[in-house]
């Protein structure tokens, strides 16, 4: 008998069906919406997934499944359960989910960022949290940073200079993604790819191409991504990642090349690539490692900061009251006679307040990134299966009006009443994660969002172009795993300050 396309089709999704049936009977999941065979809920998640999940949360309750395809996705929407997965049960669930472009990326989780919990994780993890990220470290490449932010003022009073004779707006962003792809490329390759003059060099022009192709490879809500058995109809071009791969490994080979004959020459430096050379043998570190963790700092810390900066002007332009007053403290402390520095910080308190409260109020990362159980575990009374994915929804928790007065107001003085950690001590606010996973460049992304944002108030008044009001500003977020704003900020800058204050002060680090 001949057996048709038909009649396999019919006989797996009765096996799924029955086996969704008794896993239904045997463990108790959390609630959440319908899923259908095979396809789960993927097609009734809206594309800003987290806005969908806090709506959904609503109507299920603060932990609920989500089928993504047949994978399990369990996503939490309390401070109670946030801090249940990140704290109570963190090294049960302290896995990561790799799509299938994540896992050819990471070589399977050879970096830190996909790595799974285990005994090459601790070890990547304790190179970041004793070598690279150590406050030492930070420290000596501060000059980095105060180079960069400089040149961003100088860019931005360039452009003002060329267009803002009749008000003429910018685009922030445009702006912030310099600082920041110079901020961490040079931080982690230790070279400023681009000249003063704006002009990428050969590596540069090389690295760019790179990051361009990597999204293009992106991450998918594909159906074959959560189907494992459907992964055959739809593969993948294994030749392009391939491809890909090779090119990612020449360009840092010469790149660490590079530095290893400066280092002969004139000892070690400080970025992440000096060091993790230096600190090869002595953590055993593969050079797919040593590859991983340095673009793995690429993909986490460039758009973390650009979107973080972004929304935290947004929401100054259309509260220019705290606007004044963040520059009203930046005179007092630093003057108008010199330019702001990171050793200003503990005395601009107001400043300090006005990055935690967008923080909350806009996380990059508004469902961190996914954890996955090594183990079965119970959360919030519920079964979770081995294998099964979770989501921390930070973006909702920070909204919760069971947790924060006034959730949706933009205020900073929230901050001032009461002394909230954001690095992952406190669970009501979580852009950083918490537990073991908790973002390693934390402290760093602070001082960078913060030595922005002082900057960019600090030397210019900002609002928004002539006939915009506060009401016409787009605050809705593009779909994908970081938040950047739906639609670029655009803003009218007027220096504020003495000319001379305007330059960039450029290091040789
Ligand atoms: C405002 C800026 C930033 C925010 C909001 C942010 C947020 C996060 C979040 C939510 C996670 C996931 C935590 C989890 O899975 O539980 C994470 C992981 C990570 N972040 Fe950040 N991040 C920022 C900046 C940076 C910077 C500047 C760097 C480095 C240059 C960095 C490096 C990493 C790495 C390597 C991981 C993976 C950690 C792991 O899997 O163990 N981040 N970040």
């Amino acid at each position: 008998m001949a057996v048709s396309f038909f009649d396999v089709a019919i006989a797996v999704a009765a096996v799924v069906v029955a086996a969704t049936i008794w896993l239904r009977l045997r463990v108790k999941l959390p609630p959440g919406p319908r899923p259908w065979p095979v396809v789960g809920n993927l097609y009734d998640i809206q594309p800003v997934r987290f806005r969908c999940f806090a709506d959904w949360a609503a109507r299920y309750g603060p932990i609920m499944s989500v089928w993504f395809g047949t994978t399990l996705n369990v996503v939490v929407s309390s401070s109670e359960l946030a801090r249940e997965v990140l704290k109570e049960k963190d090294q049960m669930l302290a896995d990561r989910p790799r799509s299938r472009s994540a896992a050819r990326f990471s070589r399977d989780g050879k970096d830190l960022i996909w790595a799974d919990y285990g005994p090459h994780y601790v070890k990547v993890r304790k190179v970041c949290n004793l070598e690279l990220f150590s406050p030492k470290r930070l420290e000596a490449l501060r000059p980095i940073r105060e180079d960069e932010v400089t040149a961003m003022v100088e860019s931005i009073l360039r452009e003002v200079s060329r267009t803002d004779k009749n008000g003429d707006h910018l685009v922030v962003r445009n702006h912030l993604s310099g600082v920041a792809f110079n901020n961490i490329t040079r931080l982690a390759f230790g070279k400023r790819f681009v000249s003063s003059e704006g002009v990428l060099d050969s590596h540069g022009s090389e690295f760019k191409a790179i990051v361009a192709n990597g999204l293009k490879f992106g991450a998918s809500l594909s159906l074959a991504e959560y189907v494992s058995w459907l992964q055959w109809m739809f593969p993948l071009d294994e030749e392009a990642y391939a491809k890909h791969g090779a090119r990612r490994d020449r360009l840092t080979r010469a790149i660490m090349e590079e530095h290893s004959q400066a280092r002969k020459k004139s000892g070690a430096r400080q970025h992440f690539v000096d060091a993790l050379i230096t600190l090869q043998e002595k953590y055993d570190l593969s050079e797919d490692t040593i590859i991983g963790l340095l673009w793995d700092m690429i993909t986490a810390g460039m758009d973390t900061t650009v979107i973080s900066v972004e929304w935290a002007m947004a929401e100054l332009v259309r509260n220019p009251g705290v606007q004044e007053k963040a520059q009203e403290e930046l005179d007092r402390v630093v003057g108008r006679d010199r330019v702001m520095t990171e050793a200003d910080f503990p005395n601009l308190p107001y400043l300090q307040c006005v990055v935690k409260e967008s923080l909350r109020l806009h996380p990059p990362t508004p469902l961190m990134l996914p954890h996955k159980a090594s183990t079965k575990v119970k959360i919030g009374g519920y079964d979770i299966p081995k294998g099964s994915n979770v989501h921390v929804n930070v973006w909702a928790i920070a909204r919760d009006p069971a947790m924060w007065k006034d959730p949706l107001k933009f205020a900073p003085e929230r901050f001032e009443e009461e002394d909230i950690d954001i690095r992952g001590h406190d669970f009501r606010v979580l852009p950083f994660g918490a537990g073991r996973r908790v973002c390693p460049g934390a402290q760093l992304g602070i001082n960078l969002v913060q030595s922005m944002l002082g900057h960019l108030l600090h030397h210019f008044r900002w609002r928004l172009p002539e006939g915009v009001s506060v009401g016409e500003v787009d605050m809705m977020e593009n779909p994908g795993m970081v938040a950047f704003m739906h639609t670029p900020l655009q803003a009218v800058a007027t220096p504020r300050l003495p000319e001379h204050l305007y330059k960039r002060l450029p290091v040789d680090m």
